[in-house]
């Protein structure tokens, strides 16, 4: 399959990026780091996780986040959630998209959503039915697919699986996930192969992190493959509370300047993204974890 000609990223920095911080970060400073985003050209922007405040204390504040953001025509703004309380607080507090998550790894899941993966199923069932009555479209995520820090290896027959039932529960896109990024290309390119036997590529994302520095190659893997829909955290914030060694996302800029490089349409504005990178790093005070961030501030 040819590569596509234009690609969605889906931002996920506001969520997966804060979850994980150590340092306390202001609501307001959220909801400025959303509106900046807003502000890039990105289309969708995963604004906060409505999971418990006990498991994720970092997003306690989803609810003020979420009223507080300018809402920017045109923009998607999901919001995780592990179950039902969890799209009560979401509707409640007026969102219109939502993702939940789940695991082709059951110890990974076991630590993350106190669950088993046909329990999270389980568990989603009412909320799809709700949001499709709702008229609230539902991403899912499938996570450990290239790996997990509990289990080791995945088969990936167990990805395939999951992913297959979550697109058949009704998520409009399954994001595969390779939450500890330990993915290198040819096993990312022969897991995203034999998820689009069961599910369309049109419904495909994926989702890398970058822990051993293999999430651009990944990317350039699966791009090659057909998918169209990336995942990417701004400054390369990120990582998962619940997943030993996870590091941050691939960075945003990262990924849109080598989609712009290689002649892909993102419709994001890089300048303004890798500024929104630069004051998020200087924020949360550590080093730009954009390599692209670092470079384009040094010109
Ligand atoms: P549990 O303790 O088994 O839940 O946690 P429970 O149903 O037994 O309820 C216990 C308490 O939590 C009760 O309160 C509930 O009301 C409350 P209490 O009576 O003790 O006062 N509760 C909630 N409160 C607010 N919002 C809710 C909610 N649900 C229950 N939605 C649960 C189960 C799923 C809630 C918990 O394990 C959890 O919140 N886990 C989330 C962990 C998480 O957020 N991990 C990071 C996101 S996943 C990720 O990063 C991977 C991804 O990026 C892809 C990739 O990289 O692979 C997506
Ligand atoms: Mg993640």
């Amino acid at each position: 399959m040819a590569r596509p000609g234009q690609v969605r990223i889906v931002e996920v920095g506001p969520r997966d990026g804060l979850q994980n911080e150590k340092t306390a970060i202001s609501t307001a400073d959220k909801i400025a780091l959303i509106d900046r985003l807003s502000a890039t050209g990105l289309r969708t922007i995963e604004a906060t996780s409505f999971v418990s405040p006990k498991w994720v204390p970092q997003l306690a504040d989803a609810a003020e986040v979420f009223a507080g953001i300018q809402r920017a025509p045109g923009v998607a703004y999901p919001v995780l959630v592990p179950n039902e309380q969890g799209y009560d607080r979401a509707r409640a507090a007026g969102a219109s998209e939502v993702a939940v998550f789940t695991a082709a790894s059951e110890a990974f899941n076991r630590r993350n959503i106190n669950a088993s993966i046909d329990e999270s199923i389980e568990r989603f069932r009412p909320v799809l039915e709700r949001a499709h009555h709702d008229g609230v479209r539902v991403r899912g995520y499938v996570s450990t697919v290239l790996g997990c820090p509990y289990q080791g290896e995945v088969p990936l027959t167990d990805v395939v699986h999951v992913a297959r039932r979550l697109h058949g529960l009704g998520c409009y896109e399954i994001s595969l996930g390779d939450t500890i990024g330990v993915g290198t290309p040819g096993k990312a390119r022969a897991m995203l192969r034999a998820v689009a036997d069961v599910v369309p590529m049109q419904a495909l994302a994926v989702h890398f992190h970058d822990t051993y520095g293999q999430a651009l190659s990944n990317i350039l893997a699966c791009l090659e493959e057909g998918v169209a829909v990336v995942d990417a955290s701004v400054s390369g914030t990120g990582g998962c509370p619940y997943a030993r060694g996870a590091s941050g996302n691939v960075a945003s800029e990262d990924v849109v300047y080598m989609l712009h490089g290689l002649g892909i349409d993102t419709g994001i504005d890089l300048a303004s993204l890798a500024d929104t990178g630069r004051w998020l790093a200087q924020l949360l005070g550590r080093a730009n974890g954009s390599k692209v961030g670092q470079a384009l501030a040094a010109a």
